[in-house]
């Protein structure tokens, strides 16, 4: 049974203080993760460490940096290698959220490149794609994401992509309140499996977690994770309050 995840994306959001809280709120509440369930928190570099040890021990709970170097190591200042976040136990990165494919102009081709890094080091990708609201309009939203995946995993090996996680994240509906519908969702979510499908295995494409990502929030979560290709969310805003963030984390099927 493949992976279902509620990941938060706080972005560049929360002090150390206000971070430490919300964690800490979070893992009061009545958290009901299965088995296949896990809740993820993608947490900006500099409170890491802190928010693995508030976590360490408890089960299904990870965290996740939002963003990794494509480089190994060297005279690259300012930049986080995927082996600096090896070293202090983070599982997963966020590869390719719009906001650094838009602001700090990644290409597919970098992205390539960190998701090898992260599989290289033993990391998990959280890999995001997604058109803009002119390529929806347009109607080419699917060839678009399928262009998207195509130039930056599908020189992967069908081993390397067992399992992998896929965030769908239309740009249109991310901190917009503007969510796409739960068929929208569906309709991109089996299309993704779909070209796993024709590229690798049916097989392959079972195993790969997609999650939806854009406007996630308690009261639309449930509706959302309940179409069948959709396993879960990347949620941004909702994931700031810890009451909304548990409600999502529970609406998980
Ligand atoms: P949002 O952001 O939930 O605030 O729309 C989602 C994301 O960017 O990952």
């Amino acid at each position: 049974m493949r992976k279902q995840i509620a990941a938060a994306n706080w972005k560049m959001n929360l002090t150390l203080a206000q971070a430490e809280m919300l964690v800490k709120d979070v893992l009061a509440s009545q958290l009901d993760l299965k088995e296949n369930q896990e809740a993820v928190f993608g947490i900006p570099f500099p409170y890491l460490v802190q928010m693995q040890n508030i976590i360490a021990g408890r089960p299904h709970i990870y965290t996740a940096a939002q963003n990794c170097s494509h480089k190994v190591s060297g005279a690259y200042t300012g930049e986080v290698s995927v082996e600096m976040l090896k070293s202090i136990g983070v599982p997963y990165v966020i590869i390719g959220h719009s906001e650094r494919r838009e602001y700090f102009k990644e290409t597919n081709i970098e992205l390539s490149e960190k998701v090898e890094m992260c599989f290289d080091y033993g990391l998990k990708p959280i890999f995001c794609c997604g058109e803009a609201l002119e390529i929806r309009e347009a109607g080419t939203q699917n060839n678009y994401v399928e262009n998207q995946l195509e130039e930056s995993l599908f020189h992967l090996s069908e081993e390397r992509l067992t399992g992998f996680v896929i965030a769908y994240e239309p740009i249109w509906a991310i901190g917009t309140g503007k969510t796409a519908t739960s068929e929208q969702a569906q309709e991109m979510h089996a299309h993704i499996r779909g070209i796993l499908a024709s590229h690798y295995s049916n097989q392959l494409a079972e195993s790969v977690s997609i999650l939806y990502g854009g406007s996630v929030k308690a009261a639309n979560a449930k509706e959302i994770f309940g179409q069948p290709d959709v396993d879960g969310g990347l949620v941004g805003g909702a994931s700031l309050k810890a009451t909304e963030f548990v409600t999502i984390i529970n609406s998980l099927k």
